[in-house]
């Protein structure tokens, strides 16, 4: 792992760059994309950069990372909706090359794996994480070598996205997501870890064991992961 300190507004145009650097080499790249607060300024600074001509989307292909049980995209808190608002209405990737789990038909989870290969395998991979650790939905003892499957979410993480429902009770208790072996196939990873709470949890997953009780640790094994922290969320460091 590589790890890079810098502010949020900065870490977003670094980050954005890995995309640029990968589009103009690899105009047919396989994107692996991540929901939450975090890469919201990275999607801000895309979608600027494909507005200035930086690097253009229209070849490449998405593969979201996870999605709520329950939810279809037309739901404003499915994962779906959100990449559409937040980052696919906003660049030129042509909708049909998108792609997110199915909330709704998660009967073959698992062909989301089967996807992704015949996509060519994710060339850059996305990545935020959870208080308790979890990359994906992939909670706390997560196989290493699942792939796309459905997760029961951990109370933590219902309560900490219950701040984008109405209540807590509104938060689906699943989700699809992809596995830990799916996340890790991928060929580049871009981590962004942003705030003071998520301090102690980068601190396991830097500092500690590699370890399914803290899912991101095993990104201590990837080959090319850069982990981009803001200041408070390294400050345990
Ligand atoms: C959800 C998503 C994760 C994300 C996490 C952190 O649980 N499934 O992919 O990393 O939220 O969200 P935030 O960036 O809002 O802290």
């Amino acid at each position: 792992m590589k790890i890079i300190i810098d502010t949020p507004e900065k870490i977003a145009e670094l980050a954005a760059e890995r995309y640029v650097e990968l589009l103009n080499r690899k105009p047919n790249a396989v994107l692996g994309y991540a929901t939450g607060s975090t890469p919201l300024g990275l999607y801000a600074q895309l979608a600027k950069l494909n507005a200035a001509g930086k690097l253009t989307f229209k070849d490449a292909t998405t593969f979201n990372l996870d999605e709520y049980a329950g939810l279809d995209g037309t739901h404003e808190q499915s994962y779906r909706y959100f990449m559409n608002k937040n980052l696919f209405e906003h660049i030129d990737i042509p909708m049909e090359n998108t792609h997110v789990p199915s909330g709704t038909d998660t009967a073959h989870a698992g062909d989301y794996d089967k996807a992704i290969a015949a996509a060519g395998g994710v060339d850059l991979q996305l990545l935020g994480i959870g208080h308790d650790g979890h990359i994906g939905f992939n909670e706390p003892g997560t196989p290493f070598g699942s792939i796309t499957h459905v997760v029961d979410l951990t109370p933590m993480t219902r309560e900490a996205n219950a701040r984008f429902f109405t209540s807590i009770d509104e938060v689906p208790t699943q989700a699809v997501s992809m596995g830990m072996k799916t996340i890790m196939n991928a060929r580049q990873i871009v981590f962004i870890a942003l705030g003071k709470d998520k301090a102690e949890i980068i601190k396991k997953m830097i500092d500690g064991d590699v370890t399914t009780e803290v899912p991101a640790s095993i990104l201590q094994l990837h080959p090319n992961c850069e982990v981009f922290l803001d200041h408070d969320a390294a400050s345990l460091l």
